[in-house]
């Protein structure tokens, strides 16, 4: 039900440029020591790799929303970008609605080509739009500053 929400996201011209990839338990560990081992080979700070390395290991149940951008002369790359992160969204706002503690994450993993291919079999031009982390929640994270609407916005009337 949480992916029918997300996937009835806005998509110009129906294109699809996404994707999920539903990772159970067995999967976040699979991908939790990947991480370690492509943090130690590029050499990644140990704090940095066991930061990441616990996004995964802690994790029952992330959903990787891939971006898979099509060829179109219609509809620019920027706006199935735009799509896939509306999913991304939809994704954490259908879980919250549910009862459902989620969280939108990426990390350097969603950005290592190694990574991607080798711990998700993605295709050379797709790329990782988010990890949506859903679970029970704990402990409820604290409030976070929110913009200040009057600076961000500006009002015509004419
Ligand atoms: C594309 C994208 C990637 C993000 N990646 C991370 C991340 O890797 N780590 C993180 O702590 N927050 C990340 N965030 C921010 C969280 O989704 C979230 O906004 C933050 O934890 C605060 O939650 P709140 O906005 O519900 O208060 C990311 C947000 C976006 C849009």
């Amino acid at each position: 039900m949480l992916l029918q929400a997300a996937a009835r996201s806005p998509d110009h011209g129906k294109l699809e440029p996404w994707r999920f990839i539903v990772l159970e338990r067995a999967a976040c560990l699979r991908l939790a020591d990947l991480t370690a081992t492509r943090g130690a080979e590029a050499e990644m700070e140990p704090e940095k790799i066991e930061k990441s390395r616990r996004s995964f290991a802690d994790a029952h149940l992330v959903v990787a929303v891939i971006a898979a951008p099509v060829a179109s002369e219609k509809v620019p790359e920027v706006e199935q970008v735009l799509s896939a992160g509306a999913v991304c969204l939809a994704l954490v706002n259908a879980g919250l609605a549910s009862g459902w503690g989620a969280n939108w994450l990426s990390g350097w993993m969603a950005m290592d080509r190694g990574f991607l291919a080798g711990g998700l079999d993605l295709a050379p031009h797709e790329f990782v739009a988010g990890f949506i982390h859903l679970g029970r929640e704990g402990a409820i994270p604290p409030e976070r500053p929110r913009p200040d609407l009057s600076r961000i916005s500006t009002w015509v009337s004419e």
